[in-house]
């Protein structure tokens, strides 16, 4: 099948280009190379070095298509505060780009969407928000889930999906990089802020598995929770580095005042009662075995 991949230069779309490809189907990648990279795409397969919002550009790239997997979005938080209007303009815009394309199609959304809530998040949770710019990309990304429900496309909700080739403006990559090289590891605010972290490539199986079940919204994250700072042990222990680990308040953590506008979410862990009613019990790959395919790329 031939199936378009918005923002497939990116550090997931570069696995889900490989998964396709075994699966044999035929992958086409549309990105503007904002945050994604040209070697993500191997050669021979269709790229499209386009802008999302470019309606002309995605429609010529999604000839033939059976399937869009909309990964195109602004990512980050430091891209997501320097610029929130382009932020909202371009996470709204491109989905609905993507849409009008009249294809079926899944939504790659966020757990930030949960907001502040700090329960076992189900996809039936109550969305907590302040009125700091932070929670723009989380509402944003909302909006695009209503956008995409209203055309029966899916939605998948990720929590902190990690692996080889992450940019490294991310907690797992810039532990695993830090304590490769043996630098000292900074951990922002208290550091037992819990988490669950899933290897791209399992989360990548699941998308392939996911296109062809119906459902409209279900989380996508793992199954093992760890504080932020017991990963960096485990980051640690697993390379045998001499890292060292600090702790800086969050006032410390960004450039350009955006302490006045960011605020942390302390639990954030997901219900996956529906994923894996959906796609079977997954057997997810260790923690240990990300951390050192990560350090070896
Ligand atoms: N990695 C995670 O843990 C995580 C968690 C929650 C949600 N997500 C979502 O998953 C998707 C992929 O994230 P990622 O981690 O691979 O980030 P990424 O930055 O590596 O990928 C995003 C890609 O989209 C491209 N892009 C952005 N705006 C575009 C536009 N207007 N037109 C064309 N291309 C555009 C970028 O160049 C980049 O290649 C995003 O929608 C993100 O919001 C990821």
């Amino acid at each position: 099948m031939k199936i378009l991949i918005t923002g497939g230069a990116g550090f997931i779309g570069s696995h889900l280009i490989q998964r396709l490809v075994t699966q044999r189907h035929e992958p086409v990648v549309l990105d503007n190379l904002s945050t994604g990279h040209k070697e993500n795409v191997p050669n021979g397969i269709e790229f499209h070095v386009e802008d999302c919002r470019n309606v002309k550009a995605l429609k010529n790239a999604s000839k033939g298509c059976e399937f869009v997997y909309h990964l195109a979005s602004t990512v980050g938080v430091e891209k997501v505060l320097g610029n929130p209007r382009e932020c909202i303009e371009n996470i709204i815009e491109s989905t609905h780009a993507a849409l009008s394309l009249g294809i079926p199609g899944m939504d790659f959304s966020t757990s930030e969407v949960y907001g502040k809530n700090t329960k076992i998040l189900t996809e039936d949770s109550e969305l907590v928000y302040s009125s700091k710019a932070r929670w723009s990309y989380a509402a944003s990304k909302l909006i695009g889930e209503w956008l995409v429900k209203s055309e029966g496309w899916k939605t998948v909700r990720l929590f902190n999906i990690v692996g080889p080739k992450q940019n490294l403006g991310y907690v797992f990559s810039n532990f695993v990089n830090r304590a490769a090289n043996n630098e000292t590891i900074t951990v922002y605010g208290t550091g037992d802020q819990v988490r669950t972290f899933t290897d791209v490539r399992d989360a990548v199986n699941i998308f392939d598995t996911l296109r062809s079940v119906d459902f409209d919204v279900v989380n996508v994250g793992g199954t093992h929770t760890t504080t932020v700072k017991e990963l960096a042990n485990t980051v640690i222990g697993t390379l045998n580095s001499n890292s060292n680990v600090v702790s800086v308040p969050y006032s410390k953590a960004y450039a350009k005042g955006f302490e006045d506008v960011f605020e942390d979410c302390l639990v954030r862990i997901p219900d996956l009662t529906r994923l894996h009613a959906l796609v079977g019990a997954y057997k997810y790959t260790p923690l240990e075995n990300t951390i050192r395919d990560t350090a070896a790329v």
